[in-house]
């Protein structure tokens, strides 16, 4: 009998949004008249806006045609997309074509990345994590350093005490909704360049800030390009979490150890690994990809974005009026919700499915530090989003 990867069995037993998704429908299934209110999974409800819509028709009718037809594309992403990014995104930064490589997604990206690193290198992740960072670590064997994120140290991560190969940061972050400086970046990125670490920067949620000196690419800050791969992802930006649309940054020079000890560009790496595995994102998704970075979509969805953030900044007001405390929601879709002291989080979960009939997020399912929080999200539609604060004003627990 084949032997199995035993790291697996290292997991904790389901993925956090399968484990919240089973007890919603074992819920539902024993009140299917209770009318639920889903904030939990960060999953978008407004449809796409109308530039994407119109690019992915007209992507569509060139299939139908010969000579517009398309079957393989490259594995690294279509140029015009590629051109695009780097024209919306990058202009400033000196990031190059072929340091882009688009992909169906962020959690895929995040997730297959770390397979570029030696199985006994570490990772550092804040606690409290988006639980795919560390699941896919585990899945490899690799050590697990923890770097607690509480209201206490105001929820910036200090710099572990011992060395770890590579930094996962999440800014604005997932799932506490905080964000980091310009300059508190670039502590992390002194820090990474002095000790030779990668950082893995998840920038999925960056549309979302609305601060100033806020950075939206780690790029921004001065010696990044040195230490740092860039994930990003159109899936809340622009709709895309049914349509699947991402890419990784990952500048040349980047570099990882190899074992005679030469330093080896992590962007070489990525291209072998991508062009083995993968095949491309579907090329109409491609072509809906590009219009995001149209003056038309970016009005568009600037729209969309500042409804999912007032609902957020709602449900946090709502929270404190019921007086508990809260953070993000002001640059993120996501509000981070302090419960009372003692209260387990997957217990408050319950209870406000039950008595509200309102699906969060308990924290203790993105790590230890998240005991005693409970994460909501501003992506609901706006009616569901009203009916849920109406709900939560006569709520007691
Ligand atoms: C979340 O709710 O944390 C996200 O939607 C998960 C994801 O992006 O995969």
């Amino acid at each position: 009998m084949a032997h199995i990867n035993a790291h697996f069995l290292d997991l904790p037993g389901d993925y956090l949004f399968s484990e919240v998704a089973r007890r919603v429908a074992a819920y539902t299934a024993s009140n299917p008249d209770r009318k639920l209110i889903r904030l939990g999974i960060g999953d978008v409800t407004r449809p796409l806006v109308p530039a994407i819509i119109e690019a992915l028709n007209k992507a569509v009718a060139e299939q139908a045609v010969a000579e517009s037809f398309r079957g393989y594309g490259p594995e690294r992403g279509h140029s015009f997309l590629i051109r695009a990014v780097i024209r919306s995104e990058y202009a400033e930064l000196g990031i190059e074509e072929d340091e882009v490589f688009i992909s169906d997604g962020a959690k895929c990206d995040l997730g297959n990345f770390p397979e570029l690193f030696a199985a006994d290198s570490t990772a550092a992740i804040t606690d409290p994590v988006y639980p795919a960072y560390a699941d896919a670590n585990i899945m490899c064997g690799r050590r697990i350093i923890h770097l607690p994120c509480t209201a206490e140290n105001g929820y910036m991560p200090q710099l572990p005490a011992t060395r770890p190969d590579l930094i996962y940061l999440c800014y604005p972050n997932n799932p506490t909704g905080t964000v980091l400086t310009k300059e508190q970046l670039q502590i992390w990125v002194d820090y990474a360049r002095a000790r030779d670490c990668v950082i893995l920067f998840d920038a999925a949620y960056e549309t979302f800030i609305r601060e100033p000196n806020i950075p939206h690419s780690i790029y921004e800050v001065p010696g990044a390009r040195e230490v740092a791969v860039e994930f990003r992802s159109y899936s809340k930006a622009a709709g895309f979490t049914g349509l699947r649309c991402a890419y990784v940054v990952v500048p040349k020079s980047v570099r990882g150890l190899a074992p005679d000890g030469g330093r080896v560009s992590l962007n070489g790496l990525w291209t072998r690994r991508q062009s083995t595995k993968y095949n491309g994102c579907p090329y109409i998704v491609q072509r809906a990809a590009e219009a995001v970075h149209s003056p038309e979509a970016k009005a568009q969805l600037r729209e969309v974005i500042d409804g999912y953030l007032d609902n957020a900044r709602r449900i946090k007001e709502t929270f404190e009026r019921l007086g508990l405390s809260a953070v993000g929601g002001v640059n993120a879709p996501y509000v981070w919700i302090h419960l009372p002291k003692g209260v387990d989080s997957w217990d408050f979960f319950d209870t406000l499915l039950t008595k509200a009939g309102i699906v969060s997020t308990p924290g203790a399912g993105f790590g230890a530090h998240g005991q005693g929080c409970l994460r909501l999200t501003g992506f609901g539609a706006g009616a569901a989003t009203a009916e849920a604060i109406e709900r939560l004003r006569n709520f007691s627990w």
